[in-house]
C-alpha cells in the first residue's frame, strides 16, 4: 500500500502479486477475492482521509471488464470522489500487468461508498473533499448522481414494501 506521507489524503494506491491461492476453479483470479481487496483498498482510503472509523454502506457498479489472471500485478487506483456529511464515495481503477510484456490492462472499476462513525457506531462528519482539477470535477459530479440514484432507488424500495398487498 502507499504510504508515501506526502500522496495526497484523498488518493491511495496498493499493487499486489496475484498468487495461486487467489484463484477460481478456470484458474485465474477469483472475482471474490478481487471484491474483498476492493473493500480492503476503499476502508483504507476513506479512513486515512477522514482520520476515521468507517464502515462500508454500499458496493455499486462493479465491472469486471476482463479476467484477471495468476501472475500477474495488480494495482487498486483510489480516489475519494465525493463526501456528504458523513459518507464518501471512493472510485477504484483496477490495473493488471503481465510481468514480463509489461502490458497493462484496465480490469475492473467500482464505486464504494464508506460512512465514518464514531465510538458508538454513529455516523460523524467527514472533512468536505473540493475537487479541483477538471478530472476530479467530473469524478464529483458522476458521484453525486449515483448518489442521488442510490437514494432514489432507496426509497422506491421502502415504497413498494409499504404498498398494501392486492
Ligand atoms: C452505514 C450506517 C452507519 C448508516 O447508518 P444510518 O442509520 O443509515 O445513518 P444515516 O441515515 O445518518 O446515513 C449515514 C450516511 O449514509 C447515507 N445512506 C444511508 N442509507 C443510504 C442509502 N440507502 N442510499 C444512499 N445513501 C445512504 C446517508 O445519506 C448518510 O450520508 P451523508 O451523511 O453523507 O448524507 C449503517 O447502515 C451501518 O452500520 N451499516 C452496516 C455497515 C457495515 O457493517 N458494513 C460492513 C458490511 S459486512
Amino acid at each position: 500500500m502507499d504510504t508515501n506521507p506526502h500522496a495526497p489524503k484523498h488518493q491511495l494506491t496498493m499493487s499486489l502479486l496475484m498468487t495461486p491461492d487467489m484463484a477460481n476453479f478456470a484458474g485465474n483470479v477469483h472475482g471474490g477475492a478481487i471484491l474483498k481487496l476492493l473493500d480492503q483498498v476503499a476502508y483504507a482510503c476513506a479512513s486515512r482521509y477522514a482520520a476515521r472509523y468507517v464502515v462500508t454502506l454500499s458496493v455499486d457498479q462493479v465491472m469486471f471488464l476482463e479476467a484477471i489472471h495468476v501472475g500477474e500485478i495488480v494495482t487498486f487506483l483510489a480516489s475519494i470522489n465525493h463526501t456528504g456529511r458523513s459518507s464518501m464515495e471512493v472510485g477504484i481503477k483496477v490495473v493488471a500487468e503481465d510481468i514480463r510484456s509489461q502490458a497493462r490492462r484496465h480490469v475492473n472499476s467500482c464505486f464504494l461508498t464508506m460512512v465514518a462513525v464514531d465510538d458508538a457506531g454513529r455516523p460523524t462528519a467527514v472533512p468536505p473533499w473540493q475537487p479541483t482539477t477538471d478530472e476530479e470535477i467530473r469524478r464529483n459530479d458522476a458521484a453525486r448522481l449515483r448518489r442521488e440514484l442510490r437514494q432514489e432507488l432507496a426509497a422506491r424500495f421502502a415504497a413498494t414494501r409499504r404498498a398494501p398487498q392486492a
